[in-house]
């Protein structure tokens, strides 16, 4: 007979302050997360993004401040993505390549006021330079093509790598570009620039407020499921995570993140890797929207679904709340 009622009481260890903090199996620090900032041209410059309430994009000056700011929080790393002005968008995605375009100047700001001492994590895919939104090239029926975009995405890598970028994340779902991108930056003298894949990237409806973050929402017509997973697909995800890992990236993440926890977990016990999460705007909008709406506690809510990514099995987690949470959690 196993030990019951009375003798075994799960609420004993429940019942006191102390005894909680002593039995609680998962953490939660600012150092397990990563804080998405959005770049805008000019200088001063702060535009609040309507679909994201509380976010808001910065110019270049402004997102050196924010890095002072993680930095200050014990947010080890800042994701960047840039709103890139529409005349400076075209069919090719070309600005993605200029050494002097936004992201660039945002991760040489980041360096320059940090020093090593935070992360620049920089999106690989072609969505905030395209005119039509899609996040690679398109042929004539509008099919945007792997390989063709892949040589491009190679060089959007190379020219964050050379301004300084840490961490190389290709959002874009083309096949094998995981391992043109690390051959490249091999040969181009970045053999520590790691690359964290987004490797199970859902066609996902959580998208929305990022692309208006990014001014691509207005410019995408139809939508992105001839390269971004199908959300009813877990063995595929799978297979995505086995081939990037092969082809030699570092880190693999999962996303969207909460309706994707299955996911992560699926994940982190096969591949044994470290597995990040992006708790997308849809997710932050969803949070807020709530809160505003008197249905849950703001923080206790953004505490809550970070700590359910840990639990999980990630390593960390991109969110819009990073610098919110970090200050809940007392940095
Ligand atoms: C670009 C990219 C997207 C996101 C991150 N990188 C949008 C998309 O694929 O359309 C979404 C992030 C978010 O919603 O917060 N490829």
């Amino acid at each position: 007979m196993t030990a019951a009622y009375p003798n075994l009481r799960l609420r004993r260890t429940r019942a006191s302050a102390w005894s909680r903090a002593l039995h609680r199996e998962t953490v939660l620090t600012p150092s397990d997360l990563i804080w998405p900032l959005f770049v805008t041209e000019g200088s001063g410059v702060e535009e609040p993004i309507g679909s994201l309430p509380g976010v808001s994009r910065w110019s270049v000056d402004g997102i050196a401040a924010r890095a002072r700011e993680a930095q200050s929080l014990g947010i080890p790393c800042i994701a960047l993505f840039p709103n890139t002005p529409s005349d400076r968008r075209s069919d090719d995605g070309g600005e993605a390549l200029n050494p002097d375009n936004l992201m660039c100047r945002a991760i040489k700001a980041i360096k320059d006021a940090c020093g090593s001492d935070i992360g620049v994590l920089t999106d690989v895919a072609l969505d905030p330079y395209t005119s039509h939104g899609q996040d690679g090239l398109l042929d004539e029926s509008g099919y945007v093509v792997n390989d063709d975009t892949v040589a491009v995405l190679v060089d959007q890598a190379i020219n964050q790598a050379n301004a300084g970028a840490d961490v190389i994340a290709p959002s874009d779902m083309m096949d094998g570009r995981v391992r043109a991108i690390r051959m490249a930056l091999e040969m181009n003298g970045h053999p520590n620039v790691q690359i964290m894949a987004y490797a199970a990237k859902y066609a996902s409806a959580f998208y929305g407020p990022f692309r208006d973050a990014v001014g691509s929402g207005g410019l995408l017509k139809g939508d992105k499921k001839s390269y971004q997973m199908d959300p009813a697909n877990a063995e595929e995800a799978l297979r995505e995570v086995a081939l990037d890992l092969a082809e030699g990236a570092d880190s693999v993440m999962v996303k969207p993140g909460l309706p994707y926890l299955d996911i992560v977990r699926r994940v982190k016990e096969r591949f044994e890797v470290p597995v990040f999460a992006y708790q997308v705007s849809g997710e932050y909008a969803m949070i807020e929207a709530a809160a505003a709406a008197g249905a849950g506690d703001r923080d206790a809510l953004v505490l809550e679904t970070l700590m359910a990514f840990k639990r999980a099995g990630c390593a960390g987690v991109l969110t819009y709340h990073a610098a919110h949470a970090a200050r809940l959690l007392g940095a």
